[in-house]
């Protein structure tokens, strides 16, 4: 991989060697290039007589030499079409690069944003998290394993990861099996419905047992029960801690656990080749376990026709990384994301404002690319300041504090940039090594000096537009009542600055919503709007309620909540009887109609609640949503297929059943919009 300039790659190439020949490795994780990828694959061909071409991991998860927007942000736009597209993008450029695998997509279910890789997922809700995975699985899997440009995805991280106590990353998971099957799991078989080739195994327990050892949840439950056939890969160094968590006596007992209980291949390290050939020696493993855990490993080698060719082309990643077509493809996604919040009307940006723009990562290429980059090029990547130039727009930048610490004379230039413009756009957020792995936070506010830096911008009287660029929902009370527009703009990648200006300057509607519930504060979370209720639901009228004495129970923003340019009115609600047997199947129609004088974009979501349930049912569950796309005074209309069986839920004895009875719904543009509002029955 010299065309990196890696110093790594020879240390990479001797490993391999020490390793290979004793028949210890099979995969390569964080090797990326064509020619290191081919070069390891031509020592192992001319090693031996019948060899077995290597499998290269990684990381791709927003892509590879183009990054995308973080799939937190990727879901925003409530497009798994886009999401698809983007997953192509990235297995593309990993294909060059001579991975074909990629460790990717995380399909676990966040709800609480003190979690960092919140990031890394699609948000809060089972039905949106699902369509989100079967698209990104096809985009990057292709129509079939093997299609040219294609690789295997990974699930992950079975299961439940997202459900640490506290938001504290690899903390422990105690969650009931009716929350675990109805909430967490469906996003992974919409997954394996799509073919997805891997799963990796979470770090953390599940009820006590971790799941990188429970033969329960990895065969049992995934295998058995959900029908994947593909590999389970352990997360790094999952198999080893078995041992931390006081689940296994040493580092052989681990690594039974985790092959009893359904890990095909260990990540990093070189456990299961040192101890499985003892274990079998005790008698504890065969070598037909061996041979049947190798075998859904060497089928996906064959069939990703690394049998018959396992070089790539070495001239190719020069022509595919951050082409034309993946450049257009990451702008044209990224603006889909942002998530407008709050507009006093000052947006768009009418022409010839002369406009201030401000704040630490307004001119920041490597903090849009997010925590997770693969192989990035910073110097690509187009900033909030580049692409708001690259619009025309007249601007005067002044960074106005670093990240974490004000400085006088920053501030006064900043002060001095708003008082000479019309318009103050103020770019702040958490920078990106505070999201991702092991970046949990107990505080979800700006920082002090960002937050310094935004009240002095006030002060100056002029309009500000706040732009956060974060990687999990900010909690914003203390400013969003006082500026003039506020919006989510997350890490868009290596496109950001173009696709944040074609929302700005009205080219393109904001159309992003939001798939996390944004809370008032922290003390709020975990906060979701598909909660079960209680028996003394919040309602705001009594003291004896569910809730908090001093803090509102509601999210600040709902989930599915964000502003358009234009405006949408919803009516017509149809349904094609009221009245459905539990094999049944009912049509719900509304018609969607712009309001509003721009061409915008809006989102019709469908909501269900089943009003009487032998188990307690959420408030409102996501069963459909629909994007729509209209013409001042234009309008359409927008059909659901809600069958029976999407109601379906695990009773108190994990029985899947769809209960007959009455249930209400709503379609609406966010999850608090009842406008419309209907019923029907569901009869045996
Ligand atoms: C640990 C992370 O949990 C996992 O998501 C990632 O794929 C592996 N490390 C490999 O980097």
């Amino acid at each position: 991989m010299s065309q990196f300039g890696t110093s790594i790659y020879h240390d990479r190439v001797n490993y391999f060697l020490d390793h290979y020949e004793e028949g210890k490795i099979g995969s390569y994780l964080t090797v990326k290039g064509a020619e290191i990828t081919n070069r390891l694959q031509r020592e192992c061909a001319e090693k031996f007589p019948t060899p077995i071409p290597l499998l290269f991991g990684d990381d791709v998860i927003h892509g590879l030499r183009t990054t995308l927007p973080t799939p937190l942000a990727q879901s925003c736009s409530w497009d798994p079409a886009a999401a698809e597209r983007g997953a192509a993008v990235a297995a593309k450029e990993a294909y060059v690069a001579g991975i074909k695998w990629t460790f990717s997509p995380m399909v676990d279910i966040a709800r609480d944003p003190r979690w960092g890789r919140i990031v890394e997922g699609y948000g809060e809700d089972p039905y949106l998290c699902s369509r989100f995975a079967e698209a990104t699985v096809r985009g990057y899997q292709g129509k079939e394993i093997g299609e040219k440009y294609h690789v295997l995805a990974c699930m992950k991280h079975f299961i439940a990861y997202g459900g640490c106590v506290g938001g504290r990353d690899y903390n422990e998971v105690d969650m009931s099996l009716q929350t675990l099957y109805d909430t967490y799991l469906p996003s992974f078989q919409a997954g394996i419905d799509a073919g997805a080739a891997t799963v990796m195994a979470a770090f953390n327990t599940v009820n006590g047992v971790p799941c990188s050892g429970s033969r329960y949840l990895l065969t049992e439950l995934l295998r058995e029960q959900m029908g994947f056939d593909g590999f389970v890969v352990s997360d790094c160094d999952s198999i080893r801690e078995l041992e931390a968590h006081g689940y296994a006596e040493d580092q052989k007992d681990a690594v039974y656990k985790a092959f009893h209980a359904g890990i095909n291949m260990n990540m990093t390290g070189d456990r299961y080749s040192d101890h499985i050939p003892q274990l079998i020696q005790e008698g504890k493993l065969t070598e037909q376990d061996v041979d049947n855990a190798v075998l859904p490993i060497l089928t996906l080698k064959v069939l990703l026709g690394l049998f018959e060719e396992p070089y790539v082309d070495e001239t190719e990643a020069e022509k595919v990384f951050l082409c034309d077509e993946h450049l257009t493809a990451c702008r044209e996604i990224g603006r889909d994301c942002i998530v407008l919040l709050e507009n006093n009307g000052i947006l768009p940006l009418a022409e010839n404002k002369k406009v201030a723009l401000i704040g630490p990562l307004a001119d920041e290429k490597r903090h849009v690319l997010g925590p997770w980059c693969c192989l990035p090029d910073p110097d690509k990547t187009v900033t909030v300041l580049e692409g708001m130039r690259n619009a025309g727009l007249d601007v005067t930048y002044a960074k106005g504090c670093d990240l974490n610490e004000s400085s006088d004379e920053e501030l006064r230039t900043a002060v001095c940039a708003a008082q000479n413009s019309d318009v103050a756009v103020v770019v702040l957020g958490q920078h990106f090594n505070m999201s991702g792995e092991a970046k949990s936070r107990a505080n979800l506010t700006l920082p002090d000096a960002q937050l310094q830096l935004l009240d002095t911008i006030l002060a100056t009287g002029k309009p500000v537009v706040l732009l956060i660029s974060d990687g999990r929902p900010t909690v914003v009370e203390s400013f969003r009542d006082r500026v003039a527009a506020l919006a989510y703009i997350w890490q868009l990648g290596t496109m950001t600055g173009d696709a944040v200006a074609d929302v700005l300057t009205g080219k393109c509607d904001a159309n992003g919503r939001l798939t996390v519930s944004v809370p008032r504060s922290v003390g709020q979370v975990p906060i979701h709007y598909n909660h079960p209720n209680t028996g003394r639901p919040h309602l705001g009228l009594v003291w004896y309620e569910t809730g908090y004495t001093d803090e509102d129970a509601t999210p600040r923003y709902p989930f599915g909540y964000g502003l358009s340019y234009s405006s949408f009115a919803l009516s017509e609600l149809t349904l094609s009887t009221d009245t459905i047997p539990v094999n049944g199947s009912l049509t719900v129609t509304c018609r969607v109609t712009n309001t509003g004088a721009r061409a915008g974009k809006t989102v019709a979501q469908l909501y269900i609640r089943d009003l009487v349930g032998s188990c307690v049912r959420p408030v409102k569950e996501l069963k459909g949503f629909k994007k729509v796309v209209l013409e001042p005074g234009a309008s359409c209309t927008v059909s659901f297929e809600l069958p029976a069986d999407a109601l379906a839920f695990h009773n108190e004895k994990l029985e899947r059943v769809v209960e007959p009875g009455k249930f209400r719904l709503w379609v609406g543009q966010h999850a608090h919009d009842e406008t419309l509002c209907g019923e029907f029955t569901v009869t045996e």
